[in-house]
């Protein structure tokens, strides 16, 4: 690949930097980059397509195979390339066949327009890939190392946060973004520092080729201030959501390992309403396979996952005047968990809806890195 190093793009208040959005779902990393010009973006899939369009009426979108995608299908010049790129064969949940396999493999796709607009003169500046933690670890490492060396050789310099949005969200939902940067400088620190460069991103820094380290910097981010709202703040009201009757409720609640069912016989105790969420899980006991309840009473939901199967749908437990109901996430709560607000336009469907945010990123994440790190970056204050 040519190295080719442009002059800095410097922020004025009349021309905002532009940001194009692959992987984009439905557009909820455009939703944090409120303060960029959102160019282009791209996603493969119908409805996430039709909720894009239903959200950003005035970007384009290239509804396409990101493979499919050349240089020339695009017009002008980025500022910043963000891509959101698929995590099933990454996730700790799944079978982990890599970088390699088809769907997370689409990274490489992504890359090979970056190529292309590098050889055009056209590459951005800044890049994001965020993606689950578990890139870290695929491949023994590998799959990290491939993506940070792609980077490197291309004149960037490289390196990752780990962040969790619950910093900012009553959701607990860890991911990694990797940030890379040629002709223009971030905030950075000499090590590693709590709470964005984890244990885990540490030793996969460890693990990189020597090669690769020598284009690594540990890029700087506030802590946010302290969250101040949970998942009760943020629920529909109880009489505008579909309650499971007391026989569904039972079978449900009989799914509680002893550690959960003691968590949720404290939570009906407690007086006061208290509000839990949880996943149905299969777990090993003594050799069986056995369906489980996982609940937490921390304030958090756990992290939204897409709904391949029933297991993958979150509940919300709800202890209060005596009694436990229990229910479905909705698809707005999910929304909500996600940092989007009620005017954001859901697919009509509750499966698409969790589907949707489901796969999607965090705004205030994705707003706090654009404020002090790649805002910073591009308007040449570092
Ligand atoms: C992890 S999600 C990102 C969602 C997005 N950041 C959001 O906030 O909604 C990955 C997205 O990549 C899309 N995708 C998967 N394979 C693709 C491909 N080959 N080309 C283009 N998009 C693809 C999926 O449809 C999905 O919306």
């Amino acid at each position: 690949m040519t190295i080719r190093v442009e002059a800095s793009a410097v922020l004025t208040a009349a021309a905002p930097p532009v940001a194009w959005e692959f992987f984009a779902g439905g557009g909820l990393a455009g939703l944090g980059l409120a303060r960029f010009g959102i160019g282009l973006a791209n996603d493969i899939d119908a409805m996430k397509a039709t909720a894009f369009r239903a959200n950003h009426p005035g970007i384009p979108l290239h509804e396409a195979d990101v493979w499919s995608l050349s240089a020339g299908d695009l017009s002008g010049t980025p500022d910043l390339c963000w891509a959101s790129s698929p995590c099933q064969d990454l996730s700790l949940a799944g079978a982990r066949g890599g970088l390699q396999a088809t769907r997370s493999g689409a990274f490489w796709g992504f890359w090979q327009l970056i190529r292309q607009l590098d050889a055009a003169g056209r590459a951005p500046p800044v890049i994001v890939v965020e993606n689950v933690a578990g890139l870290l670890s695929s491949g023994g490492g590998a799959d990290f190392a491939a993506v940070c060396q792609a980077m490197a050789v291309a004149g960037y310099r490289v390196g990752a946060l780990e962040i969790d949005a619950a910093l900012w969200l009553p959701q607990s939902r860890p991911r990694l973004f990797i940030v890379a940067m040629r002709g223009v400088a971030g905030p950075t620190v000499p090590g590693p520092v709590a709470p964005f460069h984890t244990a885990r991103l540490a030793a996969a820094h460890g693990r990189l080729p020597e090669t690769v380290r020598r284009s690594w910097v540990w890029w700087s981010l506030a802590t946010p201030a302290r969250r101040n709202s949970d998942l009760a703040a943020l629920l529909q009201p109880d009489d505008a959501v579909d309650w499971f009757d007391t026989t569904r409720t039972e079978a449900l609640l009989a799914l509680c390992a002893p550690l959960h069912r003691t968590r949720l016989d404290r939570a009906a105790a407690a007086g006061a309403r208290q509000v839990g969420a949880g996943y149905r899980r299969v777990r090993t006991e003594a050799g069986h396979k056995v369906q489980r309840l996982e609940l937490r009473f921390d304030g958090l939901a756990g992290c939204l996952r897409t709904p391949a199967g029933g297991s993958s749908r979150q509940y919300v437990v709800v202890c209060a005047d005596g009694r436990i109901r229990a229910r479905r996430l909705t698809g707005r709560e999910a929304a909500r968990l996600m940092g989007v607000d009620d005017s954001y336009r859901l697919p009509p469907g509750e499966g698409a809806a969790l589907k949707l945010m489901g796969d999607a990123v965090a705004v205030p994440v994705v707003r706090a890195l654009a404020d002090g790190l790649l805002l910073p970056a591009l308007s040449g204050r570092f």
